[in-house]
C-alpha cells in the first residue's frame, strides 16, 4: 500500500465523490473530484490500528480521561513545532469550523465585524454571516503569484466595529507559509485595532520541504492576551470525518469565556476522534507525514509543470497545503467560460474562486492529495480542454 494505490471512495457517502454529480453535473465514473479538502489516502497504520482496537472491543460509550490525548498533543507540538503548550489550555471541539463558530459566539456580538484576509477558506464567511456578524474583507495582494499583506490599506479600512480577526496560517487558498515578520505584522494590526485573533493553523503540518511554519504563540508572544490558536489532526492525517479539533487559549479570561460557551453548547469529545488523534500524534504518525509531504511535493511539481504550460494559466507556487490555486485571468476568458471548460470538457470538479471572497474571481482550487496518476490524468484533460490556447 503506497500513496500511488488508488482507493475508490464512490458509494461510501463521502461528499467529494458522492455529491459531485448533484453539485457539478460530473458523474463519478467519468469525472475527477478535486474539490473538498480531504485526501484520497488511508491514514497511517497506527491510526487504523487504534480504530481496529475500538472495533475489537465493540462498546462505544462516552469518552473520559484525556491525559494520553493531551500528552500526545503536547509531544507533537513540542517535537514538530518547537512549542510547549500547557495541557489545561487545550479544548476539544467538533472540528475547527465548529471551533471558529464557538469563538465567534464567545468573543463577539451580533452586528460586530469579523476580519478576514481574502481570498480565504470559504466556511469562515459562511459561519460569520449565519451568526449575524459582518464579514470585513481585507484583500491580500497578489504580486506575481505570491500573496502578501497590505497593513496600510487594511488600517484605513477599519471603523472600530471590528472585534475579531481570523488568520489562516498557512493560508488556504494560495498555500502561503506566513513568515515570522508577517505574523508579527498581523499581531500588531490586531493590537492597533483591539481585535481578538483566532489563528486557524489546521494546515500547519502540510508544509513542503524547505519551508518552516511558525506557530502564532511563538511568533508573537506579546499577543497571548488576545490569541486563540486552533490545530487539528484531521487535515494532516485525513481523518476529517472524525470531526475533532483543538482550540488552545493561554489567556485565563478568554479561556473562561470560551469554557462557558463550550458548556452552554453541550460540547464534549468524540471518542473516535480522540483515539485516532492520540495514535496519530506519535513517531509512526510523524514518519508518515514526512513521506506524505515528499509525495505531495511530487504531485504539486507535476501539476504546476503541466498547467503552467497552458498559455494564460498559472498555478500559485505552494509553500503549504495540497490545494493548488490556479489563476485563469490571462486566458481572457470569463469565470463562466473557464469553469465550463474545466467541468464540462475536462470533467473535473474544483472549488470555485468566488466562494473564497474578493480576489478569488479568476481562480479555481484543485485538490492534489490523490494518487499521482490522477494528477497526471487531470493535467492531460486540462491541456486538451484548453488546447486552442497553445
Ligand atoms: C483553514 C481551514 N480551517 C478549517 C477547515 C475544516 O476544519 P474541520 O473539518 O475541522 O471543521 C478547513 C478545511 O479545509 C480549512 O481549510
Amino acid at each position: 500500500m503506497t500513496f500511488d494505490t488508488p482507493i475508490s471512495r464512490k458509494g461510501t457517502h463521502c461528499v467529494k465523490w458522492d455529491m459531485m454529480e448533484t453539485l457539478y453535473g460530473v458523474a463519478p465514473d467519468e469525472g475527477i473530484a478535486m474539490w473538498v479538502a480531504d485526501m484520497e489516502f488511508r491514514p497511517p497504520q497506527v491510526v487504523q490500528q487504534a480504530l481496529e482496537a475500538m472495533l475489537a472491543h465493540g462498546v462505544y460509550g462516552y469518552f473520559g480521561d484525556e491525559s494520553k490525548y493531551l500528552d500526545a498533543i503536547r509531544w507533537w507540538m513540542r517535537t514538530r513545532h518547537g512549542w510547549d503548550v500547557a495541557a489545561d489550555h487545550i479544548f476539544t471541539t467538533h472540528g475547527l469550523v465548529n471551533g471558529t463558530a464557538m469563538c465567534i459566539d464567545a468573543f463577539t456580538k451580533p452586528g460586530d465585524g469579523v476580519v478576514l484576509m481574502t481570498p480565504v477558506y470559504h466556511a469562515f464567511a459562511r459561519v460569520i454571516k449565519a451568526a449575524e456578524r459582518h464579514v470585513v474583507e481585507c484583500p491580500l495582494t497578489n504580486t506575481g503569484g505570491h500573496l502578501t499583506m497590505d497593513f496600510d490599506a487594511w488600517d484605513a479600512q477599519m471603523t472600530g466595529a471590528e472585534k475579531l480577526m481570523i488568520l489562516c496560517s498557512p493560508h488556504n487558498p494560495g498555500g502561503r507559509v506566513w513568515t515570522p515578520e508577517e505574523l508579527r505584522g498581523v499581531a500588531g494590526f490586531c493590537k492597533r485595532h483591539d481585535l481578538i485573533l483566532v489563528s486557524d493553523e489546521i494546515h500547519h503540518d502540510i508544509v513542503y520541504p524547505g519551508q518552516h511554519h511558525s506557530v502564532m504563540p511563538l511568533a508573537a508572544p506579546d499577543i497571548a492576551d488576545r490569541l486563540v490558536m486552533m490545530t487539528a489532526t484531521t487535515k494532516t492525517f485525513n481523518i476529517a470525518g472524525a470531526h475533532s479539533g483543538n482550540v488552545i487559549i493561554a489567556d485565563p479570561t478568554l479561556r473562561a469565556r470560551f469554557a462557558r460557551r463550550m458548556t452552554a453548547m453541550g460540547i464534549s469529545p468524540n471518542s473516535f476522534g480522540i483515539h485516532m488523534a492520540t495514535a496519530a500524534y506519535s513517531p509512526e504518525g510523524a514518519a508518515w507525514v514526512d513521506d506524505l509531504m515528499r509525495y505531495l511535493d511530487g504531485n504539486r511539481r507535476l501539476f504546476d509543470d503541466g498547467v503552467n504550460a497552458i498559455p494564460g494559466v498559472r498555478s500559485m507556487p505552494l509553500e503549504a497545503t495540497y490545494l493548488a490555486w490556479v489563476d485563469f485571468s490571462d486566458t481572457g476568458m470569463t469565470p463562466a467560460e473557464f469553469t465550463a471548460r474545466v467541468e464540462k470538457t475536462a470533467r473535473i470538479a474544483t472549488n470555485h474562486g468566488t466562494s473564497f471572497g474578493k480576489g478569488g474571481e479568476a481562480f479555481l482550487r484543485f485538490n492534489l492529495a490523490c494518487p499521482r496518476a490522477q494528477v497526471a490524468e487531470a493535467v492531460s484533460r486540462l491541456q486538451k480542454a484548453f488546447a486552442d490556447l497553445q
